[in-house]
């Protein structure tokens, strides 16, 4: 005897031996499962985004210990928005019935030299990343999965402001300064981007 049963995710086709006299046949009535080699990669940014909402919070910890009471709200704002970007991933590659894997991330810096240097370091991780959307991209496209490519578009969109918007501290800081109330200036411009004052 034959059963054919219908599942929504999992393999394409599986055949059990559940006894000797019949076969149960499970056949894939849902959506795509993603290539290994596509999910290992989103799995990694995933970790990624999480150690970015780290690395971000504890900039805001250094920021607040310095009195710096603008930055450190913005960097605290900053890493909840990665830890969005982090469920948006750990959703997609669930929805396709893929498992999202969580891994431990390093520890990030704690200690800066200045605020200059935090969000120096700040865009030179967002390029970082950047750069890691875009092997994602086109790891994507070698690899003929378009649904994955398309949903990696919001992050492109997303590096290209969020780098933006790094560069722009990074300018202000350039101009105002850090002498005198250089800092208390630049502290209070940074917070205003808070609520987009
Ligand atoms: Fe999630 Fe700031 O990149």
């Amino acid at each position: 005897m034959i059963i054919i049963i219908g599942i929504k995710y999992k393999l394409r086709m599986i055949l059990l031996e559940c006894h000797k006299s019949f076969m149960i046949i499970i056949i894939n009535t849902g959506i795509r499962m993603l290539k290994k080699e596509v999910l290992d990669l989103l799995n990694k940014q995933v970790n990624l985004e999480n150690y970015s909402s780290n690395l971000y919070l504890a900039m805001s910890s250094w920021c607040n210990a310095q009195g710096l009471e603008g930055s450190a709200s913005f960097l605290a704002k900053h890493s909840q928005e990665e830890l969005q970007h982090m469920h948006k991933l750990f959703n997609y590659i669930n929805e396709t019935g893929s498992q999202s894997l969580i891994h431990s991330v390093d520890a990030p810096e704690n200690i800066f030299k200045d605020i200059k240097e935090v969000f120096k370091l700040t865009f030179q991780h967002e390029q970082h990343i950047t750069n890691k959307i875009n092997e994602l991209v086109d790891f994507t496209l070698e690899k003929k999965d378009y649904a994955t490519f398309n949903f990696l578009q919001w992050y492109v969109s997303e590096q290209h402001e969020e780098e933006a918007l790094f560069k722009s501290i990074l300018d202000k800081i350039e101009i105002i300064g850090l002498d005198g109330r250089g800092l208390h200036l630049v502290d209070k411009e940074i917070g205003k981007l808070v609520q987009g004052k």
